[in-house]
Order: structure tokens, then sequence, then C-alpha cells
């Protein structure tokens, strides 16, 4: 079974300028991974990129512009990753986000932008890069899903549908590539609250919130197992 070193990986990191995102790029780069992220806003991306490159001191980030709603727009981030490095090793479907409303006053357009951001985007991007990862014989994939993707929460239901829904996606996933014979992981994180304003190192999160630098570990460790291991879906929160 191939293995590669992280320091020979590209990864693809929805969401990778902000919050979660960012602090898993910022691990990633350090390890020597190259870094692709991939959300809407490029000035955003672009200032992350800059000042993570400074970081580790060496260009590793770099910025693309992508709305992972529109296929087309997937292609495009997809067909560039490769045209420049032939492989995307590592696929991490980060961007997310909640609307907040009731059972009872929800909207259409709220359930379409959280549903197709949360679950109709990954399965779009992981159609369009698992070809690559396939005909490379590797690739992770790993689904940043929620607490309320395990468990049902009243002022968000839409959002608690769409992460319930990307690991019932990811489990289907898991089991395809596990199928073909493919040396592809899957990897399901759910977090609890997590402090994405206080980031800095050793800064103390909020109350009942963890801090970011904890997601970006986990992730670090579960790339770091064997290949042939299986973690299912990883619960993480503040005690
Ligand atoms: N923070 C928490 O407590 C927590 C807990 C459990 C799970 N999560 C999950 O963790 C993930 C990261 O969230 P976060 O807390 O780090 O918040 P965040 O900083 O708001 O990150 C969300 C990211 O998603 C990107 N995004 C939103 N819509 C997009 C679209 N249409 N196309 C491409 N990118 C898009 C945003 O970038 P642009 O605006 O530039 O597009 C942003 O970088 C999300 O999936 C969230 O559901 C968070």
């Amino acid at each position: 079974m191939i293995d590669k070193p992280l320091s020979q990986q590209v990864a693809v990191v929805t969401g990778g300028g902000t919050g979660i995102g960012r602090a898993f790029t910022e691990a990633l780069a350090a390890a020597g991974v190259q870094v692709v992220i991939a959300s809407r806003r490029e000035t955003v991306l672009r200032a992350a990129a800059d000042q993570i490159n400074q970081e580790v001191g060496s260009e590793r980030v770099f910025a693309y512009a992508c709305d992972i709603r529109e296929n087309v727009q997937i292609e495009s981030l997809v067909n560039d990753v490769i045209k420049r490095w032939r492989t995307i090793d590592l696929l991490i479907n980060n961007s997310g986000l909640a609307v907040p409303e009731t059972v009872e006053a929800i909207s259409e357009e709220g359930w379409d932008k959280v549903m197709d951001t949360n679950l109709r985007g990954v399965m779009q991007l992981v159609r369009a890069v698992l070809p690559h990862m396939i005909r490379n014989s590797f690739g992770d994939i790993v689904n940043v899903s929620s607490q309320a993707g395990k468990h049902g929460y009243a002022d968000v239901p839409s959002y608690c549908a769409s992460k319930f829904g990307l690991l019932g996606y990811a489990e289907a996933l898991r089991d395809h590539v596990r199928k073909i014979g493919a040396n592809i992981r899957v990897f399901n994180l759910c977090p609890g609250l997590v402090d994405v304003e206080n980031t800095n190192p050793g800064q103390e999160p909020r109350a009942g919130f963890i801090h970011v630098a904890n997601i970006a570990r986990t992730l670090m460790y579960v790339l770091s197992l064997d290949r042939n291991v299986v973690v299912e879906d990883i619960s993480i929160y503040a005690r």
C-alpha cells in the first residue's frame, strides 16, 4: 500500500482561510504540505496565505477563490490544482455555515444555502477529486461535521440535517472506496463549540468552547495513523 510523507503531499482545504480551516492550514503547512485554501473571499484567503507563508518561511499556502455551491468553480479548482501538482492527496471538507431558524420559521432560502454549502458542495467536490486519488492510489478525505451532526438542536434544524447528512454521505463514500480497493481513508471530525475568535497559541477559549488548536492536533493525529486504519467519527468538545 502506497504511503507518502506529509512533506510530499498536496492538500485542498475548503474554508482554509478562517477559523478551524485556518488552524488546519497552519498545521499542515508547518508539516511541509502544499495547501490550497479555497473559499469565496479571495482577499481573506490571500491574507491568510501570506501570513502563514511568512511564518513557515516558504510558499506553501495558495489562495483559490471558489464557491463550493457552484460546480463550474469546483471543476476549475480541481483542474487547476491537478494541472500544477498532478495530485490531490488530502481533501478537507471544512467549509460550512449555519442559518439561525426554527423548524416552524425555516425559509427555503436559508435551508438551500445550508444544504448547498454543507452537503451538496462536499458531494460535488468529492466527485471531482476522487478520480485523481484513485488514479494516484492514494488519498485522505476529512469531513468537518459537528456535534450538530450527532444531536439535534432546535435553533439550527437545517444545519443539523446537513451535518447528519454529511456523516451518512461519508459512510457511503468509505464503503465505496473499500469496495473498489482504493487506498483512500475517510475521517469525520464532529466538534462541539470551538472558539474561532481566541485562536492565538495559549489563549484561553471562551467558557464551553475548546481552543481551535485541538482540532488541528486531532487532524494531524488521524493522518499519522497507518493506512489500513479506519477511524469513524471523532466527537470532540469541552468538558
Ligand atoms: N466553530 C465551531 O464551534 C464549530 C463546531 C462544529 C463544527 N464547525 C464546522 O467547522 C467548519 C468551519 O467553521 P468555523 O467555525 O471555522 O467558521 P468560519 O470561520 O466561518 O469558517 C467557515 C468557512 O466556510 C467558508 N465558506 C462558507 N460558504 C462557502 C462557500 N459557498 N464556498 C466555499 N467556502 C465557503 C468560509 O469562507 P468564505 O466566506 O470566504 O467563503 C469560511 O472560511 C464548518 O463546517 C462548521 O460547520 C464549527
